[in-house]
């Protein structure tokens, strides 16, 4: 309980994120009431009210909402490519703002937000919420206790069974999402920054591309006359297809499609994708520590495995097992440990973000995620987007 009034908060991108994470977890707080929402479809602002307790004024533009309904704080969570656009406005209008992964599609747009927060004094933190995983602050404990001794190589692997809706929406096109090693690397990328303590990262390559999520890898056998798709709740092989994924138009509604046509569950295979279903990115810091991320979309398995290597012993880490193995160099004194499963959105990590957040824009703790390791993760991506594309090495200083 606090004797301060809550923080007024408001929602821009009344989406999955911003409704189903972000809303709900501010309006369960007593300290803090989500008061506005906005977005271009009035619809899915209407229906997103309907599922939060107290009242909210819905708006069709940012601006609109900054004028009007006196807000302290404005969580981003419209499409990444609005991200620099959204974060520049509301620290404009002088509210504290809360901008989920990645900053911008771009190391460009960060810096930009960069600079309009110089010129205003709010808290602005980026919602890097697999830093609030139970497993992953467990291992950085260790890291920082020295218990691996100095880190030298850092790996993930990414098995994401969710991840074919990265061929279904927005984020599939890079013009809209920066390309999948930013929407989506930026998190992991943020991962070895924040573990390895923030070196400067030096160089990246990467090799990337969509191996079976193409038209020609259809997982049943067409028949003539009978097309597929374009979506899966307009696709003729539904029963048979093991992709079937209709769009679950909860709590939005088929009345908010209807306004922008916005499709979530267009045919995975037939789509026009610029993105990747598989893919590894390497990183090499300024202190020689080198780092590799894999990502995969074509799996029944989802999990982030981690090694990580140091002088005295690796770590090996499964978030969803929500282990960490720690092997000795010199002896075999295996030694595992469990953590306790955490409710909450992303495994505890999205009720774990906002808590962090209120403290600090209520002055009780640091900003943990600044625009700067927004930056640098963004960064990381753009260059292994860039060294995909144009195969070839790319040297962080061409981007930041
Ligand atoms: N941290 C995480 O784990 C995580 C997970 C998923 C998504 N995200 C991020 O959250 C953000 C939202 O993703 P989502 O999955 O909720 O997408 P979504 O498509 O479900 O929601 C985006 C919403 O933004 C709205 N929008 C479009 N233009 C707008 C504008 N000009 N002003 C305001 N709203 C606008 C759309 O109409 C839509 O309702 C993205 O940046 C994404 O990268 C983060």
């Amino acid at each position: 309980m606090t004797s301060e009034a809550p923080l007024r908060v408001g929602i821009c991108g009344t989406g999955s994120r911003g409704v189903m994470s972000f809303a709900m977890l501010f309006d369960k707080r007593e300290d803090c009431a989500v008061v506005a929402l906005c977005d271009p479809n009035h619809v899915r602002t209407r229906e997103s009210a309907k599922q939060l307790p107290g009242e909210q004024a819905c708006y069709t533009s940012l601006q609109a909402m900054l004028d009007d309904a006196s807000l302290d704080i404005v969580v981003i969570t419209s499409p990444d490519y609005l991200h620099a656009e959204h974060a520049k406005t509301a620290l404009g209008a002088g509210v504290h703002i809360l901008i989920d992964k990645p900053l911008a599609t771009t190391a460009k747009g960060c810096k930009e937000i960069i600079a309009a927060a110089e010129r205003h004094d709010k808290v602005a933190m980026v919602g890097f919420n697999l830093r609030h995983a139970a497993t992953l602050r467990r291992l950085k404990e260790m890291i920082d206790a020295g218990e691996l001794g100095r880190v030298f190589m850092i790996e993930n692997r990414e098995f994401y069974h969710g991840g074919k809706t990265y061929m279904a929406r927005w984020n599939r096109k890079y013009e809209w999402s920066g390309g999948l090693w930013v929407h989506k690397g930026s998190h992991d990328f943020d991962v070895f920054n924040w573990l390895l303590g923030f070196p400067a990262p030096r160089r990246v390559t990467a090799m990337a591309g969509v191996s079976v999520l193409t038209p020609d890898h259809l997982p049943f056998e067409k028949v003539d006359g009978k097309p597929v798709g374009p979506s899966c709740s307009a696709c003729a092989y539904a029963d048979i297809c093991p992709d079937y994924l209709p769009f679950n138009d909860a709590p939005w509604g088929q009345d908010a499609k209807e306004v922008d046509q916005y499709t979530k569950d267009l045919c995975i295979y037939l789509s026009d994708k610029d993105t990747h279903d598989n893919g590894v990115a390497i990183v090499e810091y300024d202190n020689g520590v080198r780092a590799s991320h894999l990502e995969c979309f074509v799996t029944g398995q989802s999990d982030r495995l981690y090694t990580v290597m140091g002088e005295k012993a690796q770590a090996e880490v499964s978030l969803t097992e929500r282990t960490i193995r720690v092997r000795p160099r010199w002896s075999g004194d295996i030694v595992t440990h469990t953590l306790p499963e955490d409710s909450g959105g992303h495994g505890g990590s999205d009720p774990q973000l906002v808590d962090t957040f209120v403290n600090v824009v209520r002055g009780n703790a640091a900003v943990p995620s600044t625009l700067e390791h927004g930056l640098m993760s963004t960064a990381i991506g753009e260059a292994a987007e860039i060294a995909r594309r144009e195969s070839r090495v790319v040297n962080l200083n061409e981007l930041i």
